[in-house]
């Protein structure tokens, strides 16, 4: 190779790199998760109101799990200034928004949400396959046109809080699995990369999306815990033996009296589930 091509690759590698660092990228061998530890495979919800609370979790949580999802509640109270401190702490961020509109105003959305550097974020399958592709092309594109690494994006299915009774009264005809499973379809379809789904669902969406597939799974209940108000749930074991690629967890552990044993004692139920 000439010597100049070369001094020109290593330069546009450097900014690449530099580029990756001002946006709290950490670089992962163009993995998005790790799927042989367990501890990669478990992101936690940070539901809470104030960048008090969810830096504290942080802090306490960011070495022991591989990723942090922001959901509506905290990015609504604290704008996009929270993706930054997390970031500036060195862990990983599902922004978990759901978008949900015409294919040109998520495409557009998307291009923001890209820029901020997270890893992963989602909009919803029920959007259509228009949008959905939309969306993935715009995600390719901002990331091409910033030298970044290319975002997880993954659909939401049917959400883990609704039963075949209130998916009914919602308009939908088949059940939850069945709804599920032909979603999960279309978001591959459209290019995306994975879903978000129910554990119960896991199982059928791996055997129809394949092996590549993200499955982000939320509506986990660790044996020790309550389900609240998720009505379709599953055990951390029973979900990564149902082939979950992660575990969203949230009250289990936001609202445990001590988060770290918590966290310690999913993974300890996640690593039982590949038995
Ligand atoms: O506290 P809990 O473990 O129920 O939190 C689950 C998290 O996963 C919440 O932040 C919720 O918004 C999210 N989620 C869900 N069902 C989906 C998608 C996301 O429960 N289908």
């Amino acid at each position: 190779m000439k010597k100049s091509r070369k001094k020109r690759l290593r330069k546009k590698l450097i900014q690449k790199r530099l580029a990756n660092k001002r946006l709290g990228i950490k670089r992962n061998k163009g993995k998005v998760i790790d799927m042989q530890s367990m501890k990669e495979r478990l992101i936690i919800a940070l539901d809470v109101d104030t960048a008090k609370e969810a830096m504290e979790l942080v802090r306490l949580l960011g070495s022991h799990v591989g990723m942090f999802k922001v959901g509506l509640q905290l990015f609504t109270a604290m704008g996009p200034g929270i993706i930054e401190m997390i970031h500036a702490h060195g862990s990983r961020i599902f922004l978990d928004l759901k978008l949900h509109d015409i294919p040109n105003t998520v495409a557009r959305t998307c291009r923001v949400l890209t820029g901020y550097g997270v890893d992963m974020f989602n909009v919803h399958a029920s959007g259509g396959f228009a949008m959905m592709q939309k969306a993935r092309e715009a995600v390719f594109e901002e990331a091409e046109k910033k030298g970044i690494i290319k975002p997880a994006l993954i659909a939401v299915t049917v959400l883990t809080s609704l039963d075949r009774d209130e998916l009914a009264e919602a308009g939908f005809a088949g059940t939850p699995e069945e709804t599920a499973v032909k979603l999960a379809l279309l978001a591959q379809r459209a290019g995306l990369d994975g879903v978000v789904s129910s554990p119960r669902e896991t199982g059928l969406i791996r055997d129809a999306c394949g092996s590549k597939f993200l499955i982000v799974t939320p509506g986990v209940r660790p044996a020790f815990s309550e389900s609240g108000d998720q009505k379709r749930t599953a055990t951390p074991r029973e979900a990564v033996a149902a082939g979950s690629s992660c575990l969203v967890i949230g009250r289990p552990v936001t609202a445990a009296a001590d988060p770290l044993e918590a966290v310690e004692k999913i993974i300890a139920e996640m690593e039982d589930g590949l038995c």
